[in-house]
Parts: structure tokens; C-alpha cells; sequence
């Protein structure tokens, strides 16, 4: 695997400034949820894991986590189509929890909308949405994002839990990927 140096195009998120918003999320969200029981984080496999231990580490309320995955099938692995299937189901029942729903990054909104309407039929007591990534210029689906960490522009990122083809994931920024440098399984 190449050295990530050599497509790099830009660090869109430092390391620090990543951070520095995301103690701010966690402190906004200990805030709003104080005094709730049954406080539930959910991840969605694998983009979000980065994201959520570092949240939940500034989240002050009692709260568990799970873990649910999707799959996107349809068009080329960078895009989304609507066409969203689970592929790993949450462990535990939220009828009567507090749902925060953990997300990487927003694109055209697919699947964050596919995940709203499946976790819905399920009666939590609340569903809210913690967005690190929003590319808002790319919404094809109207969704509520209560708490977003960074709007971005149209280009295409990895690191801090984002993938270019599995890797690069572990990464502590945010960097655009150099798409004519770049070619998978290089
Ligand atoms: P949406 O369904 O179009 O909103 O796309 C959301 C999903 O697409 C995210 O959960 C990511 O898995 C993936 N995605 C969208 N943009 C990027 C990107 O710039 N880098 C890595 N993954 C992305
Ligand atoms: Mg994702």
C-alpha cells in the first residue's frame, strides 16, 4: 500500500481542529441530553468508529453504544444511490431509548435516510443525528442534522475513519484525496 503522501492533495481537518470541535460536540451534546436515561449511541460500521471514541470520551451522561452496517450498492464504491442494505443489525432494542445516531460524513443524504426510516420503525423514545463530515452541496435527500461537526466541500476525503478502499482510515485528519494520483489497489 502506498505512502498516503503521494496522493495527498490537501489536509482539509488538522488534527487539532478536529478535536477541538469535537470536545465541543460532546460537551454541547452532555449539555442537551443531561439527566436522560438510556442514552444510546449508534455507529455506522466502519466510517463513524474513529468519530464515536473520540466523542463518547467528551459525552459526560451515562450512555451506551452499538453498532449497526450498511452497504451501498448500485454505482462505483465513491457514491451512493439510494440502493442501502443492513448488513450487521444493532444488539440492542431502542424502543425505549434515546437514540444519537453517530455519522462520519454526509453526502447526497441516502443513506443516513435509509438508516432514519429503519431505526424509526423501531419506536426509540428520541432519534437525533451527530454528523462529523456534512457535504451540503451534494443533498439530494432533505435530513435534520442536530449536531454537525464541519460543512466541506465537494471533494472527496479520507482519513479520521474514512476510507480509500478499506485503508487510511487511521489517519488523525481529515485529507483530500489527489484523484489523479490516486488509483485503488496501488
Ligand atoms: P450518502 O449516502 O451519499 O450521504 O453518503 C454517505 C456515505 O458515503 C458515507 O457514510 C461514506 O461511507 C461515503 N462517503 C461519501 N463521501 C465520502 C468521502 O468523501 N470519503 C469517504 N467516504 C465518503
Ligand atoms: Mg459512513
Amino acid at each position: 500500500m502506498r505512502d498516503y503522501r503521494e496522493f495527498l492533495s490537501e489536509i482539509l481537518v488538522d488534527e487539532a481542529t478536529l478535536q477541538r470541535r469535537i470536545a465541543e460536540l460532546g460537551a454541547e451534546i452532555s449539555r442537551d441530553y443531561a439527566g436522560v436515561e438510556n442514552l444510546l449511541l449508534i455507529c455506522i460500521l466502519r466510517g463513524g468508529v474513529v468519530f464515536l471514541v473520540d466523542l463518547m470520551r467528551h459525552i459526560t451522561v451515562p450512555h451506551m453504544v452499538d453498532f449497526m452496517a450498511i452497504s451501498s450498492y448500485g454505482v462505483g464504491a465513491r457514491e451512493t444511490t439510494g440502493h442501502v442494505r443492513l448488513t450487521l443489525d444493532l444488539q440492542t432494542d431502542i424502543h425505549d431509548k434515546h437514540v444519537l445516531l453517530v455519522e462520519d460524513i454526509i453526502d447526497s443524504g441516502y443513506t443516513l435516510s435509509y438508516v432514519l426510516d429503519f431505526l424509526s420503525t423501531r419506536k426509540p423514545k428520541s432519534l437525533k443525528v451527530c454528523v462529523l463530515l456534512d457535504k451540503a452541496e451534494r443533498r439530494e435527500v432533505p435530513i435534520p442534522i442536530h449536531y454537525r461537526g464541519f460543512t466541506i466541500p465537494n471533494k472527496f476525503v479520507f482519513g479520521y475513519g474514512l476510507d480509500l478502499d478499506e485503508y487510511y482510515r487511521n489517519l488523525p485528519f481529515v485529507a483530500v484525496v489527489d484523484l489523479e494520483k490516486y488509483t485503488p489497489s496501488s
